[in-house]
């Protein structure tokens, strides 16, 4: 059974908080997503396996712990996940990245999907996929989905913000699935926003409204 991480770091908290403002800027909300994607990256890539390597310091040699491969999938749910995607990479340069493209219809707020990219070898991998919002679960749901279809099997989910609404589809969907989360908000209004939330991730990040 998937694990449930609502992460109570300090950082994490204020930088959530921040990015709730509805005066925060453009700027400042995509830095904001970035920095917190990079904290919650740390404790989510915590269990990478490692390999012993022996190298040379300047005085011995020694044997020493090192990330075993390149094992790791990053795959953004297009288009408000892409802000999550640089601080997992500073974290981990050499992952691969894949994309889902999803939208929610504005009426039934189901998820359409029109993109779908993601590393030939997403099988072997470590997957972890990105979307600052988890609202009613249905565009996560359908993006662990189509990683699955297309051979995934170890697979995470990193949002921001999410409602209680979204955790259970999610989790029913694919109890497989461990969910990090960096703030766990009341409930969904009628139109399937999150409240108290911070609005729409995607425009917010990119100044399209
Ligand atoms: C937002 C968000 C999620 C989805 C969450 O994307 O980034 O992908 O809604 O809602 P759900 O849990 O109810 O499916 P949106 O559809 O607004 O697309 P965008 O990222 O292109 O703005
Ligand atoms: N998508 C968003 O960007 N925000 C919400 O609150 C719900 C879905």
């Amino acid at each position: 059974m998937g694990q449930i991480y609502v992460f109570d770091h300090p950082l994490i908290q204020h930088k959530t908080a921040m990015i709730r403002y509805k005066s925060t800027s453009v700027k400042d909300f995509r830095e904001l997503v970035k920095e917190i994607a990079m904290l919650m990256g740390y404790e989510v890539t915590r269990n990478l396996p490692l390999e012993d390597v022996e190298i040379e310091t300047p005085l011995s040699k020694v044997s020493v712990k090192m990330l075993a491969g390149n094992d790791l999938a990053i795959v953004p749910i297009l288009r408000a996940g892409l802000g999550m995607v640089d601080g997992f990479l500073n974290l981990v340069p050499t992952a691969k990245v894949g994309f889902v493209g999803l939208y929610r219809d504005p009426n039934t707020h189901l998820p359409v999907e029109y993109y779908c990219k993601l590393p030939d070898d997403i099988g072997r991998r470590q997957v972890i996929v990105l979307d600052p919002m988890l609202a009613t679960g249905g565009s996560a749901a359908a993006a662990v989905e189509f990683i699955k279809n297309r051979g995934g099997t170890k697979i995470s989910f990193v949002c921001l913000i999410a409602a209680p609404e979204g955790i259970d589809v999610l989790q029913k969907a694919h109890p497989d699935v461990d969910i990090y989360i960096a703030a766990k908000d009341s409930h969904l209004n009628d139109h399937a926003y999150i409240v108290p939330g911070l609005g729409d991730a995607g425009d917010r990040l990119y100044g399209t409204k």
